[in-house]
């Protein structure tokens, strides 16, 4: 499914009462439609997801839960969300679903809430191997208030170290254990981690925030069966708006939802809400699942593309969106190759290697997917990457190449 022209009648609003601001909205839209995005955490909403969330629903206060409110005039949201919860519930195969999370991070917060007191223990990938900020470090709420036991990847094969994960849970007997990464290229293996929470007596907390798009589509195995409490984001391969998700079982339902509210967050923001029923609603087609698989088949060229070119591709290529590698054998490191590549018109994300402190690349292709890229372009990228790292292609030639490229692909044509 590619997403057609943002309407533009708001924007005449805009440009109209405040000419400036509508400048640089203007002008961000031109950057992403002119540049390629290959950060993998990001994507291109289609128009009827930004239609809700720049819908009135934003002017609406809603603390609680529908019906159960602490604002009157609620009955017409209370609509929206039980709509984005049921189709939430359908789309996972879910118990329960909280859709209120402001964003991943707030819906990790509320899960360690739900389960865990300040000073329990919680194994979880180390952020030098593909840990998110929440899963432990010492500038986030996550390694101020808990005991994080990292575990990590294999030095040499990049994958989850499970002899690790085994053995620190047998050493440590974790409150909760927490499996999901920002940068890991393979799927998960739920059960193994089921089996080693069952063992140590731990709850199984999943962050999926970046598998949960192909989840949705089939194109990657459910940790809905496995985990006792799964949080997501919704704008990444999901395609939703920017914000959060939680699903988990009968049992810890009221948990959570307390967990989310009033514990954690103040009111819902309903217009965020609707434009994550509208998302949900997308990602159930038949359209959707087509794009969830070729979001994957585009990577894996990509991944393989690069590794023809001389990256060092981690793990050998990718399962999922996302892909990361070393372009040190391009001469140059990852950060120096982010700042080029960004020049060329090439935006990603630098990310942790499974070797050494030295930066990898990490590049996602959700966003191309949804322009309607296929294969054959994603090797023109692969080439492209590698030439400019390598120096035989100037940034200002590569800067009119990607604009050639994503304009045979607008994000919103018309
Ligand atoms: C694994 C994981 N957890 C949590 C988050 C946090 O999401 P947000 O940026 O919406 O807070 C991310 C974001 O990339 C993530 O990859």
């Amino acid at each position: 499914m590619s997403v057609t022209h943002a309407p533009a009648a708001d924007a005449d609003v805009l440009r109209r009462q405040d000419p400036e601001l509508a400048e640089i909205l203007l002008a961000e839209h031109h950057r992403q439609s002119t540049t390629l995005q290959l950060i993998a955490a990001e994507n291109f909403t289609s128009p009827a997801v930004l239609a809700a969330l720049g819908s009135p629903l934003a002017n609406k206060y809603a603390e609680g839960y529908p019906g159960a409110r602490h604002h009157g005039g609620c009955e017409i949201v209370d609509v929206a969300e039980r709509l984005a919860v049921q189709r939430a519930k359908a789309l996972f195969g879910a118990e329960h679903a909280n859709v209120q999370p402001h964003s991943g991070s707030s819906a990790v917060l509320a899960a360690y809430a739900a389960l865990l007191r300040p000073g329990d223990t919680v194994l979880a990938l180390g952020l030098p191997h593909g840990g998110h900020l929440t899963h432990g470090s010492p500038a986030n709420f996550s390694g101020r208030w808990f005991e994080f036991v990292a575990y990590g990847v294999d030095a040499e094969t990049g994958l989850m170290d499970h002899d690790q994960v085994r053995t620190l849970a047998r050493l440590h007997r974790p409150k909760a254990i927490v499996c999901g990464s920002i940068a890991y290229p393979r799927h998960i293996d739920h059960a193994f981690f089921r089996e080693v929470a069952d063992e140590a007596g731990a709850y199984l907390i999943a962050d999926a925030a970046h598998p949960i798009g192909l989840v949705a589509g089939g194109a990657a195995p459910s940790p809905v069966p496995y985990a006792d409490i799964v949080c997501a984001t919704t704008h990444k391969v999901l395609r939703g708006p920017r914000g959060g998700m939680i699903l988990c079982g009968s049992e810890l339902a009221e948990r959570v939802d307390r967990a989310v509210f009033p514990f954690t967050q103040g009111g819902a923001q309903m217009h965020t809400i609707a434009a994550k029923a509208v998302a949900f609603g997308e990602a159930a087609t038949d359209a959707f699942a087509g794009y969830a698989h070729r979001v994957v088949a585009n990577a894996r060229v990509l991944a393989a593309g690069l590794a023809a070119e001389g990256l060092v591709v981690t793990t050998g290529g990718t399962d999922t969106h996302l892909l990361t590698a070393d372009p040190a054998p391009l001469g140059v490191d990852g950060r120096t190759a982010r700042g080029r590549l960004a020049a060329a018109g090439l935006v990603l994300d630098c990310c942790a290697l499974p070797h050494g402190d030295a930066r990898g690349l990490r590049l996602g292709t959700a966003a191309v997917t949804t322009q309607g890229m296929g294969e054959g372009e994603m090797g023109t990228v692969a080439g492209l990457l590698a030439g400019v790292l390598r120096g035989e292609v100037e940034a200002a030639e590569s800067r009119e190449r990607v604009r050639d490229l994503a304009t045979a692909f607008p994000p919103y044509p018309g």
